[in-house]
């Protein structure tokens, strides 16, 4: 190892001790992606609690068919299982409290100040780009489960950064080994699906909190390859960004999100 090259050890599963009563956590050198992983062991029965952990990514998948691609032991990549038992109105609420959690665990586990979420779950610091979260659904044979993706860039120089708006740990000034950080992270789940299964107004009030985008000027650009601009103005009941703009307001349930001011 060069003087310049970062320090990449093997994540300390030791660190998950605390959170295994709720979690059960398998750490994989190498795959394809964790969330195609698990959605398949969702089909093949396996139960609520699985969190998979890779080391690296080869195929990672990202929001709006994109790619998530990280060095190896560079980021946080994992995936967990989750078979809600919740009314089908709640589950556009999951992405987002799956943001919350990350937000919160990043900043449990860092002290990091400027941690803030992007609608609907970016994580970011000072502005830029530190997690993305891939949410799906998948159909079983116990029922509707959902797979939530999490990817956290954690010693990712400049160099290695898909685009120069995102960040890593490293770069924001905490150095933090990355079991402890999945612990941290795992630690924020339990409570905050409880709430998003029992009361959406606790829950839209703990998002708005934590939530940048609303108040800004944004341009959103849709999957229809329309771009949006106006005023983030809220979230509705099923967690769409309200967008007030000169027509009127309209509510987003997809699209990638620029804070414009
Ligand atoms: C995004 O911001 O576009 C979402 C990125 C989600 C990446 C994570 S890494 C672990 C999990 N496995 C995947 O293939 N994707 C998610």
């Amino acid at each position: 190892m060069t003087a310049s090259e970062p320090s990449r050890p093997p994540l300390d599963r030791s660190a998950v001790a605390d959170v295994t009563a709720y979690w059960r956590v398998q750490v994989v050198e190498e795959t394809a992606s964790t969330n195609a992983d698990v959605a398949e062991r969702a089909k093949a029965g396996e139960p609520a609690g699985l969190v998979l952990v890779a080391e690296h990514q080869t195929a990672g998948r990202g929001r709006l068919d994109r790619s998530w691609e990280t060095p190896p032991r560079a980021a946080l990549t994992f995936s967990v299982l989750l078979r809600p038992a919740v009314e089908p109105a709640q589950w556009p609420w999951l992405p987002l409290v799956a943001g919350l959690a990350t937000a919160r665990g990043v900043r449990r586990a860092t002290a990091l100040t400027g941690v803030a979420l992007k609608w609907p779950n970016d994580v970011l610091v000072g502005g830029a780009k530190l997690a993305g979260i891939l949410v799906e659904r998948v159909d079983t044979a116990e029922g509707a489960a959902a797979i939530v993706g999490i990817g956290i860039n954690v010693s990712t120089t400049t160099e290695e950064l898909p685009v120069p708006t995102a960040t890593s740990l490293v770069l924001a000034g905490a150095e933090i080994e990355r079991g402890a950080l999945l612990s941290a992270v795992l630690g924020e789940l339990p409570h905050l699906l409880e709430v998003w299964e029992t009361a959406t107004e606790e829950l839209r009030t703990a998002y708005l909190d934590e939530c940048d985008t609303v108040g800004q000027v944004v341009e959103v650009s849709l999957p229809t390859g329309e771009t949006l601009t106006g005023r983030a103005v809220g979230v509705d009941d099923e967690g769409r960004l309200d967008v007030e703009t000169d027509e009127g307001r309209t509510p987003v349930g997809a699209g990638d999100v620029v804070h414009v001011r």
